[in-house]
């Protein structure tokens, strides 16, 4: 049984709905992450776990029971906000003691309680110091060792890194990591950073104006993404939209399917799921699976794409340069390259004409019929996405 499972969840604010028949479960040791764009229901859905919020329609069970009834201080669940919500007026050890006494945990019992969180969020010697002492990085950890020093069964975080710069956020992410994995608590992570989601996270819903668009793990929702949004959303993508005109059950080592693309041509990928000739939707290709080399006229593999071009764009980015190259018919596709020649900063620059390869299954076609019927289907059986 799940651990926690929400079904068919709604919340509307007058006639805007926040969160729209929402259905997933989550399991029991699970870093799961609700990701999406800002609005798109992330934190409505996390207080009506919590309990600060009711939901308009749905159910939200925790362990098999209904926890409607449950006030969110009797819910074994507990949060973690952005802006951390530490007591000014108290010592770091005062506040994470403080859920304790209010769960009338033994006096003799709080202080073994306490250094031991402090212990789980390397904060040892830091128990006398007050908020106004501490780094944000030290404040977010004080807040993550309050909420878990009761042993929720689920800790909800709502965007706990977000104040924090680039370079501390990254060591945050490999803590809570870390932290998941030794108290082996259930997380339920919002954020709308992707690739903060797909770092931490075991499986990832994400979510589009109230809706799961999808739900599964970081390597399938970034090469597999089922529909535009998710392509479009989850790191830079190239959209190629066209018509499947072409299916071959036969090719080596896998079935291909033909797409031709306006302005660039036939595009090979491998086949989709209820593929069928003149189906539309569009090859979802990430931008370093392309290689580009110099134009030099040599035949090429037929199993591959290969296309010519020229460099119209670049930016160069130290480690990496992204080259947006135009093909002769007006298509533009975006490649990336490392850097990776030394005594060359980058490889190509801008006029160069170059040829652009990437292999059958580098792009994923995304069937966008398809979709659009699945869409109304899960509106009119009210089933959800998990
Ligand atoms: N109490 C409320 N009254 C009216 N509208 C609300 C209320 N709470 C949220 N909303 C609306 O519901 C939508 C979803 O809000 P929510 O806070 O869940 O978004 P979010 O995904 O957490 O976004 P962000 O990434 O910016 O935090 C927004 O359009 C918001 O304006
Ligand atoms: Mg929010």
């Amino acid at each position: 049984m799940a651990l926690l499972e929400i079904r068919n969840v709604t919340r509307r604010f007058g006639a805007f709905t926040a969160v729209d028949n929402v259905s997933l479960s989550i399991e029991a040791g699970e870093f799961f992450t609700l990701l999406g764009p800002s609005g798109c229901g992330k934190t409505t859905l996390l207080r009506m776990i919590a309990g600060f919020d009711t939901p308009d329609a749905g159910q939200i069970l925790l362990d098999g029971v209904d926890i409607a009834d449950t006030p969110p201080e009797n819910r074994s669940v507990r949060t973690v906000f952005q802006s951390y919500a530490l007591f000014p007026h108290m010592t770091v050890a005062g506040n994470i003691a403080f859920p304790l006494q209010m769960a009338k945990t033994p006096a003799s019992e709080i202080k073994s309680k306490v250094a031991a969180a402090l212990d789980d969020v390397r904060l040892g010697g830091f128990a006398a110091r007050y908020p106004h002492e501490l780094s944000g990085g030290q404040r977010q950890r004080v807040a993550i060792a309050r909420a878990l020093v009761t042993h929720p069964q689920l800790l909800l975080l709502d965007e706990p890194l977000s104040a924090l710069d680039a370079k501390l956020r990254e060591q945050m992410q490999i803590e809570l990591i870390n932290l998941q994995k030794s108290v082996g608590i259930t997380f339920v992570y919002v954020t709308h950073d992707q690739g903060e989601a797909l770092a931490l996270s075991h499986r990832i819903a994400v979510m589009n104006a109230g809706r799961v668009e999808q739900l599964d793990r970081p390597d399938r929702i970034y090469s597999y993404p089922t529909s535009r949004f998710v392509a479009d959303f989850i790191g830079t993508c190239n959209l190629l939209d066209g018509k499947i005109v072409g299916i071959q059950q036969d090719t080596v080592p896998e079935a291909a399917m033909e797409i031709d693309v306006p302005g660039l041509g036939i595009v090979k990928t491998a086949l989709a799921q209820d593929a069928q000739v003149s189906g539309t939707g569009l090859v979802a290709l990430r931008p370093e699976k392309i290689c580009i080399s110099a134009a030099d006229g040599s035949p090429k593999n037929t199993a591959e794409n290969h296309f010519s071009g020229k460099v119209k764009e670049l930016l160069y980015m130290g480690d990496v340069t992204v080259y947006i190259v135009e093909t002769s018919g007006g298509a533009r596709i975006e490649a990336l390259l490392p850097n990776s020649v030394a005594g060359r900063p980058k490889l190509f620059e801008v006029g160069d004409a170059v040829d652009l390869t990437w292999c059958r299954d580098a792009g994923h076609f995304v069937h966008e019929a398809v979709n659009k019927e699945a869409k109304a289907d899960h509106a009119g059986h009210e089933v959800g996405n998990g």
